[in-house]
């Protein structure tokens, strides 16, 4: 099981955990980040330095937190809104940059 990124993060984008991250497996969506599950090699490094606690661990996850975790999943193995392929494992996300799409479940996120 790797980390995840929730709802808190959404509209927020602090960024602080993309520098925390040893193996670059942060991605940067619209509105929100999101881990790679296969890239993410569970060292927890990304989870403190979150100011919204955003970041769990998916185990940790509560019934309200646990779309994010297939969520996260999903922003890499189905193409996103206005791509042909899905990401993949790209392999670290500087090479890939800002991806500036979202998953439908934070896409259509109210905003506050
Ligand atoms: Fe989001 Fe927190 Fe990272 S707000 S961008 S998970 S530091
Ligand atoms: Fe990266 Fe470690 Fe978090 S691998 S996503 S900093 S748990």
């Amino acid at each position: 099981m790797s980390y995840v990124i929730t709802d808190a993060c959404i509209d927020y984008t602090d960024k602080s955990c993309i520098e925390e991250c040893p193996v670059d497996c942060i991605y940067e969506g619209s509105r929100k980040l999101y881990i790679h599950p296969a890239e993410c090699i569970d060292c927890g490094a990304c989870e403190p330095v979150c100011p919204v606690e955003a970041i769990v661990e998916a185990r940790d996850a509560d019934d309200e937190q646990e779309k994010f975790v297939t969520g996260d999943s999903r922003f890499f193995l189905e193409p996103l809104p206005g791509r042909d392929a899905s990401l993949g494992k790209p392999g670290g996300s500087k090479a890939v940059g800002a991806i500036g799409v979202d998953i439908e479940l934070v896409a259509e996120w109210p905003r506050s």
